[in-house]
């Protein structure tokens, strides 16, 4: 039979796979968490440093019971898509909410930030059916270490190689060389970049961005659209957790992002103006032809995002830069260095090899700590790293605890 051939050669890449020990599918399985919100992993308290939870929002009381309520009252599912019977008050509760906190006239939620990247980005490249109005002469410009949810956006969209253009990671002057080029060369171009860079924790400068987007607009028939995906930025980044945008004083056309960091729910959205909204709740598949989250979720990401724009929120937002600064000050002075100067909670602790950056994770590991190691080709070869994600949720204490174990373990795997 030729199917043994493709689960021959399955077996075949699985190998490959092993092999290069770059294997992701032994996940560490939590069975829940003890009471100091320690992962329980086979029975054992892990401290958790690799989690995009910022804010500590997953675990919060007033966050869960909206979960239950709005479970309660609509279903654990919303039973259809948005446009069938799928839309609950509690979804269009929450979009309201997210328009507002972003200070954009409308906002769409859609099941993950990766479905609404998938969406979005090809409504805007290329408009999603073939009856629509919208032209496909469009340019995607993209910084060329996009999220892979921005990458396959722009693979789906089927662009012809011309089409795409890459500026240098951060290289403003580089973006406008490329808008610069393609002037008349296409209708409109779709500027998109990460807010927060999930290596390093480097920002993306949004008023640059923006400005270099202004400044090119007249330039194209369609003018230049901005989408920023600011996944790490929103609720964790900026004065009040609006992201990148707040911190580099800048506003994008789109902003885009996940309800499954900072605000410890799931599901992802949209910002922007109202006709845009209109047009992707027309087009976008994603959001169409595929569920929306639970109403639970809905519940849960919609009392998150209001407990992040109140005085609690910048309490925490406060709690997350102190314990920041005292990690930076404790991981230094114990003789680490840092892959880049980060300001957000993602911290690179440069290790430089890969061997002894899984060493390191592994006695971690063994000493009830929970972090992530990152190799080539997810960084640069060389620059390999542990990457640590600091929360507000995490005590002084638990962060000395963290310090103290990774400088033995560091020891012992020749690093310190
Ligand atoms: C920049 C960026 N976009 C999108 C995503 C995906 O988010 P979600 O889990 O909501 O699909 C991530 C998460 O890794 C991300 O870092």
């Amino acid at each position: 039979m030729p199917k043994k051939n493709f689960y021959g050669l399955l077996e075949k890449e699985i190998g490959r796979i092993d092999e290069s020990r770059t294997s992701k599918r032994d996940e560490k399985v939590i069975s829940g968490f003890s009471a100091d919100k320690r992962a329980l992993v086979g029975g054992k308290p892990y401290l958790i440093f690799n989690s995009n939870d910022y804010l500590g929002l997953r675990h919060h009381p007033a966050v869960k019971k909206a979960e239950m309520d709005a479970s309660e009252r609509y279903g654990a599912g919303p039973g259809a898509v948005r446009f069938i019977s799928g839309t609950m008050q509690v979804h269009k509760d929450l979009e309201k909410t997210a328009a507002k906190f972003h200070a954009r006239e409308d906002a769409m939620a859609f099941s993950s930030a990766f479905a609404a990247n998938l969406a979005v980005l090809h409504c805007i490249i290329k408009g999603q059916s073939r009856t629509s109005l919208v032209g496909a002469d469009a340019l995607v410009i993209s910084d060329e270490l996009n999220h892979r949810s921005i990458i396959d956006g722009i693979r789906v969209a089927g662009l012809e190689k011309q089409s795409k253009a890459i500026y240098k990671h951060l290289d403003y002057p580089d973006l406008e060389r490329v808008l610069e080029e393609n002037k008349g060369k296409f209708k409109r171009v779709l500027l998109v970049s990460d807010g927060i860079f999930s290596m390093l924790g480097e920002a993306a400068d949004i008023g640059k961005i923006q400005s270099a987007a202004d400044k090119f607009d007249g330039e194209y028939e369609e003018g230049v659209i901005t989408v920023i995906d600011d996944s790490h930025g929103v609720a964790c980044f900026g004065a009040t957790g609006r992201g990148c945008e707040e911190a580099t004083n800048g506003k994008s056309d789109i902003v885009l992002a996940t309800f499954g960091k900072g605000f410890g729910a799931d599901g992802g959205y949209i910002a922007g103006d109202k006709i845009m909204m209109d047009y992707f709740r027309e087009s976008a598949a994603t959001y169409i032809y595929s569920n929306p989250v639970s109403p639970g979720t809905a519940g849960a990401a919609n009392k998150s995002m209001q407990i992040v724009d109140s005085p609690e929120g910048k309490q925490l937002l406060s709690r997350l830069n102190a314990n920041l600064s005292h990690f930076k000050t404790r991981m230094k002075e114990a003789g680490f260095a840092f892959a880049a100067e980060s300001t957000h909670a993602i911290q690179p602790i440069l290790i430089g090899d890969a061997a002894k950056a899984r060493l390191l994770t592994d006695y971690l590991f063994e000493e009830g700590v929970f972090v992530t190691n990152l190799s080539f080709p997810v960084v640069q070869k060389g620059r390999d790293e542990i990457r640590v994600q600091i929360s507000a949720a995490h005590t002084p204490k638990e962060i000395d605890e963290f310090v103290d174990k990774a400088s033995k373990c560091a020891k012992k795997s020749g690093i310190l």
